[in-house]
């Protein structure tokens, strides 16, 4: 293996190009300046394609959380409905809890899906104003059903629809208003393959006007200071100006791809590493309708039925890292041991994710 580095084949972040990281290595230009306001706009319809909305797409100098800690702070002001379904989707609840907000868990055991009927049961009670999900749950490796879910959505317009896509933007088609998707957030160092440190997130024009009468937004995360500096093609405050052009040229390489050929190729490559388990009778921790498209999660004694295959994770890992240079995650918060992730995501292709085939079934061998 002649790779200079460990290659991250972990679900975030993941390997970054040499071309992303000389496309960073710009000059510097002022953030109120023309420079950068002719950047930003020109990004704009990029980023509204790729969300498939006409709704603004802000960019946020954070992780993924703050724009999650934010979505919460802006939008309720009677009670949030945090969906959870594994360690991402299950800290949303404590999140909203702490931003000072009254908020109930909607809880499945980790590996199954949310279902629209158990939202619809909730939402039925007229007690929710927002509604939080994790559509890719990443520390399970369960795709939530986005499009059953969102018709339940549409039958309680007053419950802002809000959707943490920070694994899967990108790698699959998420339709935001189609869907009717109030805030589509995501970060930049899953499926889009940039270094972490930048997020960007949709906000529907309602989702705005509920804002305006929502108290204690504070100031970074503001979404109407996001919407006022948008006006001008500018951000509330100094971005992270490095990744923005990273960002930048990552949306002409998946416009050069083309949105359609990107899902697929994520699909594909998705396919290649569930065979792998298939045929080493390693199964996938959630069941086949929700399985990630973007990252796989393997049971390894997860499921309370135990039918895990149950290798020792930490030497598989330690020989991939050791032998081939690849790190794969050894499962996350309760399930650390008992599953193990790969991703698939990004700027894979089927030949560097034939390559990862290859070095898994030569550091299996034994286990
Ligand atoms: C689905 C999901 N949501 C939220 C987060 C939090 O992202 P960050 O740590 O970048 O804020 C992660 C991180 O892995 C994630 O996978």
């Amino acid at each position: 293996m002649n790779r200079d580095h460990v290659k991250l084949f972990i679900p975030g972040p993941i390997e970054v190009s040499e071309k992303t990281f000389r496309a960073m290595g710009k000059p510097m230009i002022g953030h109120r300046g023309q420079g950068f306001q002719d950047l930003y706009a020109a990004m704009q319809p990029k980023l509204q394609q790729l969300l498939y909305t006409k709704n603004p797409v802000f960019l946020s100098t954070s992780s993924a959380w703050g724009v999650m800690e934010a979505a919460v702070r802006n939008l309720s002001v009677k009670r949030v409905l945090n969906c959870c379904c594994g360690a991402f989707s299950d800290k949303w609840n404590d999140v909203s809890l702490r931003c000072g907000k009254e908020a109930d868990a909607l809880k499945v055991a980790w590996g199954d899906p949310i279902l629209p009927e158990m939202i619809r049961e909730k939402l039925a009670m007229g007690r929710y104003d927002a509604m939080t999900l994790i559509h890719n749950e990443t520390s399970t490796g369960v795709m939530n059903p986005l499009s059953s879910i969102a018709e339940v959505m549409k039958q309680f317009p007053d419950v802002m629809f809000i959707v943490d896509s920070v694994s899967s933007m990108s790698g699959v088609k998420i339709e935001m208003d189609a869907l009717g998707i109030d805030v589509l957030l995501a970060g930049m160092q899953k499926a889009f393959a940039l270094p972490p440190g930048l997020a960007v997130f949709g906000v529907s024009a309602r989702a705005l006007k509920r804002a305006e009468s929502v108290p204690g937004r504070g100031y970074y995360f503001d979404f109407l200071e996001f919407k006022a500096n948008h006006d001008k093609n500018m951000t509330p405050s100094t971005p992270v100006i490095p990744l923005i052009y990273a960002l930048a040229a990552k949306l002409d390489d998946i416009f050069a791809e083309g949105l359609d050929a990107r899902f697929a190729r994520h699909q594909k490559l998705a396919g290649m590493v569930r065979g792998w388990g298939a045929r080493n009778g390693i199964e996938l921790l959630p069941a086949p309708a929700y399985q990630s498209i973007t990252l796989s999660c393997f049971d390894n004694g997860a499921r309370a039925s135990g039918k895990g295959r149950k290798i020792d994770v930490a030497k598989f890992q330690k020989t991939l890292k050791e032998r081939h240079k690849i790190l794969i995650d050894g499962g996350y918060g309760k399930i650390k041991g008992l599953s193990f992730r790969v991703a698939h995501m990004g700027d894979e292709t089927v030949e560097t994710i034939n390559e990862l085939i290859g070095a898994l079934d030569d550091s299996l061998k034994g286990l």
